[in-house]
C-alpha cells in the first residue's frame, strides 16, 4: 500500500465522502508504532496520559513539558497518522499570546501536526489567535475533563434541551473560529448527530453515538490496560491486564527456579580467552 501522511485535508475529504475517521490515543514510541501500523487516521497524544500513564486522579495537573515529552516519543513512532497534541490545562487559558506560544511549541518541539483544546464559546478568541498563527486547531466540547471540578464530575453533557442547544452553538462557533475538527465527548447521540449534520468540519465522537464523522478511544481502554475507570462508551477489544500479569509471574517463577536465563539467552566466550581469564583469576 502506498500510504501517505494523513493531513487535515484528508480528514475533511473523509467527511465529504462520508467515510468514518478513526482516531486513537498513544503516548509513547511503541504505542505509536502499533497504532500507525493498524492504519488509524489520527493519533491524539491526549492529556489523558495524566491518568493512564502517570496515575493522576485527573488531567488537570498535566504540564506542557510532560505533553511535549510524550508528543516527541509518539512522533518518532508514527509516520502516517495525523498527530494531534493536546494542550494541557492552563497552557491556553491565561492569555492569547501564551496560547499561541504553547500551541507553537507543540508543533516545533513536540513534532505534532495540530493541537486540541477544550471549550466552547469561551475559547473562540483563543482558537482564532492560534489558527491565525498558522496552527490547525481541533476543538473539544461536551465532557471536557480539564473542567471536571466545574462540571461536578465526569458526567454526560447536553442532556437538557437548553444544554444541548448550547453545544450546537458552541460547535458552530468553533467551526466559524477556524477549527478543522471537533471532539464531542459524552453527549447524547441525537445531539452529536444534530451537530454533525450542521457542521462542514468533521466531528470525532467519544461516547457520542454512531452519527459522528469519526470515533476516538483511549489506547489503554481498548486494550484493557487501565482499570480505575471504565466508561460505558468504551469498547474493550482486548483484556491485556491478566495475560501481562501472567507473563510477569512466569518470569518471576523462572528466575526463582533458575530456569532463566538458559544458554540461548547467555553469551559464550572463546575457549582460549576463557582459559586466559581463568588463569588471571588465580594469579
Ligand atoms: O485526552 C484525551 O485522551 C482526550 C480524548 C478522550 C478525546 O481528550
Amino acid at each position: 500500500m502506498n500510504r501517505k501522511k494523513t493531513t487535515i485535508l484528508d480528514l475533511q475529504a473523509k467527511k465529504t465522502r462520508k467515510e468514518p475517521i478513526s482516531m486513537l490515543t498513544a503516548y509513547d514510541y511503541t504505542g505509536a508504532v502499533l497504532v500507525d501500523a493498524a492504519g488509524i487516521d489520527s493519533i491524539l497524544i491526549g492529556d489523558s496520559l495524566g491518568m493512564v500513564v502517570m496515575g493522576l486522579e485527573s488531567t488537570v495537573p498535566v504540564t506542557m513539558d510532560e505533553m511535549l515529552h510524550h508528543c516527541r516519543a509518539v512522533a518518532r513512532g508514527a509516520k502516517y497518522a495525523h498527530l494531534v497534541g493536546d494542550l494541557p490545562f492552563l497552557s491556553y487559558q491565561v492569555s492569547e499570546s501564551e496560547a499561541i506560544r504553547n500551541a507553537g511549541l507543540m508543533l516545533k518541539e513536540g513534532n505534532v501536526d495540530s493541537v486540541k483544546l477544550e471549550g466552547g464559546q469561551e475559547v473562540i478568541t483563543t482558537v482564532r489567535a492560534i489558527v491565525a498563527a498558522g496552527i490547525p486547531v481541533m476543538g473539544h466540547i461536551g465532557l471536557t475533563p480539564q473542567s471536571v471540578s466545574k462540571l461536578g464530575g465526569y458526567k454526560t453533557q447536553g442532556r437538557t434541551a437548553i444544554a444541548a442547544r448550547r453545544l450546537v452553538d458552541d460547535a458552530l462557533a468553533l467551526e466559524a473560529a477556524g477549527c478543522y475538527a471537533i471532539v464531542l465527548e459524552a453527549v447524547p447521540a441525537p445531539v452529536a448527530e444534530a451537530i454533525t449534520e450542521r457542521l462542514n468540519i468533521p466531528t470525532i465522537g467519544i461516547g457520542a453515538g454512531p452519527h459522528c464523522d469519526g470515533q476516538v478511544l483511549v489506547y489503554h481502554d481498548i486494550l484493557g490496560l487501565y482499570d480505575k475507570v471504565q466508561p460505558r462508551f468504551v469498547k474493550q477489544y482486548l483484556q491485556l491486564q491478566q495475560p501481562i500479569t501472567e507473563a510477569f509471574e512466569s518470569f518471576r517463577d523462572d528466575v526463582a527456579a533458575r530456569k532463566f536465563p538458559t544458554e540461548e539467552h547467555s553469551f559464550a566466550m572463546n575457549s582460549d580467552e576463557l582459559e586466559l581469564f581463568k588463569k588471571s583469576l588465580k594469579g
